[in-house]
């Protein structure tokens, strides 16, 4: 939520994929470092991230492009549904990571403790994430470009926005509810 947003949407859900596969190197990074004060930052970082800026991606993706891509093509449907899916398995294992990465940032020692759990979480995550983006980025994404009228990128673009406002003011965008993750 520290950045401007682009006014390519695309670029935009590209560049947040970046983002998380850099949190989740800052992650494994952690789970080989020393328990110092410097770890309770990253840990804290990672927290944040997982709150604020991972949680508008994820609103974008179900909120914004799901309804407007769905019912143009079977292979696109078939690709959201996969996404939803996708988001539901990967989100308890980021729970995992968060409650590492909490416990760690209020109190760094105990990153001895948790050093294991937390290097196996981001094992985890680079696999699922890895493919999940390719997945978003090989169909869904270009999808955006080739099935919605510029109209429609534009409310797109403006829920992003208004998103990112609402999350200035404290207002987060809720987790879609697994009934939703067909
Ligand atoms: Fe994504
Ligand atoms: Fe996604």
């Amino acid at each position: 939520m520290g950045r401007s947003l682009r006014r390519d949407v695309v670029e935009e859900l590209l560049l947040a994929h970046v983002e998380l596969r850099q949190l989740l190197s800052l992650a494994g990074s952690l789970a080989n470092t020393s328990a110092t004060t410097a770890a309770a930052d990253a840990a804290r970082r990672i927290c944040d991230y997982l709150d604020g800026d991972y949680r508008l991606h994820l609103a974008d993706e179900e909120q914004s492009l799901r309804p407007r891509l769905l019912g143009h093509h079977a292979v696109v449907d078939d690709a959201l549904a996969v996404m939803m899916r996708d988001h539901f398995r990967i989100g308890a294992t980021l729970a995992r990571l968060q409650g590492v990465c909490f416990l760690i940032a209020n109190e760094p020692t105990t990153l001895h403790t948790h050093r294991f759990a937390l290097d196996q979480a981001v094992v985890e995550l680079s696999r699922h994430v890895e493919r999940h983006h390719a997945h978003e980025e090989s169909i869904v994404f270009p999808a955006v470009r080739r099935l919605l009228e510029a109209e429609q990128v534009e409310q797109v673009h403006q829920e992003m926005v208004s998103r990112r406002l609402d999350a200035l003011v404290g207002v987060l965008p809720s987790p879609e509810r697994p009934a939703t993750a067909r």
